[in-house]
């Protein structure tokens, strides 16, 4: 170890952390075929293949990737995100399970569901500087500089809004601005905050709105 450590420290500082990196526990790789069974008890809300269900109030979950997904059904497991149906769901299925039902929805590609607010002009205009721009009066960033470019998700960091629903969008950002939803509110609660009812009513429907733009 000595003559290693002197000839190339970082090399024991590797050999040092490899075995602690090995203990720390894995999350459990997930397995979209054993996630589609489970599946069969989310599709009434979100649909077959995670399109979203406007009248449940379900979101679109297809192609959201698996570790935003797990992350959120282990935030409603824990009381991180509450929701009354959400919240018993998540709780009924172990680690390995949520991973496989999350694996299963990223795995899905559907078309959008159809639009449930029609936005005004002024709204579609509002959005779009939102989301490209921000607004340096109320110093706030854009939405794209995390969400990609018109909200089409950054694989790894941010879930996609592209298409997502407006009823949804709008009770995210709300669920933050009031402290309701833990789990990404460094980021998203300065956000929240800076955004008054019309700005989210904007947003909401703009990125609903681009679900039929990107087909
Ligand atoms: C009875 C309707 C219903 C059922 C059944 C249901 N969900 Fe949900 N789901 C919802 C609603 C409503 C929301 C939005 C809750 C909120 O605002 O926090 C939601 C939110 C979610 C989210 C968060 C999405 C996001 O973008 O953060 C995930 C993940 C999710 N559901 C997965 C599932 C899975 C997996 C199942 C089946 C095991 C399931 N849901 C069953 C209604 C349902
Ligand atoms: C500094 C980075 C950042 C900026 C800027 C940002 N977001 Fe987010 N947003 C995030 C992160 C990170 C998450 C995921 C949080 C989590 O893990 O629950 C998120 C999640 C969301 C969600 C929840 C999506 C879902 O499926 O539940 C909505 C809605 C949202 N953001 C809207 C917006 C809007 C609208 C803007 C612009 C006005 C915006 N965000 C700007 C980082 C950002």
């Amino acid at each position: 170890m000595n003559t290693l450590a002197r000839s190339n420290p970082i090399a024991v500082l590797l050999v040092l952390a490899l075995p602690c990196a090995g203990l720390a526990a894995d999350p459990p790789v997930g397995d979209a075929a054993r996630g589609a069974t489970i599946a069969a008890t989310c599709q009434g809300c979100h649909g077959a293949h995670g399109e979203g269900v406007a009248a449940t109030g379900g979101p679109r979950l297809a192609g959201q990737t698996a570790d935003y997904l797990g992350a959120q059904l282990r935030n409603y497991a824990d009381g991180r995100r509450t929701n009354p149906i959400m919240s018993a769901m998540a709780k009924g299925l172990d680690a390995q399970k949520q991973v496989d039902v999350a694996t299963f929805f990223a795995a899905q590609s559907a078309p959008y569901a159809a639009r449930s607010v029609e936005p005004t002009p002024e709204q579609l205009a509002r959005g779009r500087t939102l989301t490209r721009v921000g607004d340096e009066s109320k110093q706030l960033q854009a939405c794209a500089n995390c969400h990609g470019p018109d909200g089409t998700g950054e694989r790894y960091a941010t879930p996609y809004l592209a298409g997502q629903s407006a009823a949804y969008v709008a009770s995210a950002i709300k669920e933050w601005k009031t402290g309701a939803r833990h789990g990404g509110e460094a980021q998203m609660r300065p956000v929240a905050q800076r955004l008054d009812d019309q700005d989210i009513a904007a947003v909401s429907a703009y990125f609903e709105s681009l679900g039929d733009n990107a087909h």
